[in-house]
């Protein structure tokens, strides 16, 4: 016992320690931070396996001036580690893997407050049978974005200050307006928008497993 406590750590034990323990706290932080950003930087990537079809969101009627509003829509993966050559074999159907997004849905505001958000007249008497005019101005008015924060991908979360509010990261402070505009924090750009959508005869709108991705590392927009 005497002798334990006599061989102390030397320098070498200490650094290795010191290696071994960042080896093992990435090998734990690593791959759920990749699970989190992932399924956005598959798809800025180019290396996305989600299906490319259209997803049903929610009825645009049903979207609130003002604060925004939040779903979760599952889109199916293409394949998933041979699984499901395995599954059909086995003859289970109940196999269908997808991958879950929380989107964000608002009206823009000019102001990027969500006080001055332009919800459609129309939508107050008219859920569905849209004009090929009206179907255009739901969608130029529409914001529908990623919850994927742009800095490291951790959920975004909206927070009502005053009748204006902002989404907010938790991880590291980042900031968004309600239309996604970058306002502070570590993001290197807005919040990701799903560029592909359509608004359908039965007033619901769809849209597909798809992200801006055009300027990912480029100028923070700065209002
Ligand atoms: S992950 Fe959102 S600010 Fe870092």
């Amino acid at each position: 016992m005497a002798d334990l406590q006599k061989d102390g750590i030397s320098r070498g034990d200490f650094l290795g320690f010191g290696v071994l323990g960042g080896v093992m706290g990435a090998a734990l932080v690593v791959p759920s931070t990749l699970f989190v950003v992932g399924p956005v930087i598959d798809v800025v990537r180019g290396k996305s396996d989600v299906k490319d079809e259209w997803q049903e969101v929610m009825s645009v009627s049903e979207i609130p001036a003002g604060a925004p509003t939040s779903t979760v829509v599952e889109f199916p993966i293409t394949q998933s580690y041979g699984n499901e050559e395995i599954q059909e074999e086995s003859g289970n159907e109940a196999y269908d893997p997808t991958v879950r997004n929380l989107i964000w849905l608002s009206w823009y505001s000019p102001s990027g407050h969500a006080k001055e958000s332009e919800r459609p007249g129309f939508l107050d008497s008219k859920s569905q049978g849209f004009s090929e005019q009206e179907k255009k101005e739901i969608l130029d008015k529409l914001n529908i974005l990623s919850n994927s924060c742009a800095h490291l991908g951790c959920p975004v979360r909206w927070l009502e200050i005053e009748g204006q509010g902002e989404f907010l990261c938790p991880c590291h402070g980042g900031i968004y307006t309600l239309n996604g505009d970058y306002v502070a924090g570590p993001p290197p750009r807005g919040m990701y928008e799903y560029p592909k959508a359509e608004v359908r005869d039965d007033g619901k709108l769809y849209v597909k497993h798809e992200f801006d991705g055009s300027a990912p590392y480029g100028e923070p927009h700065v209002i």
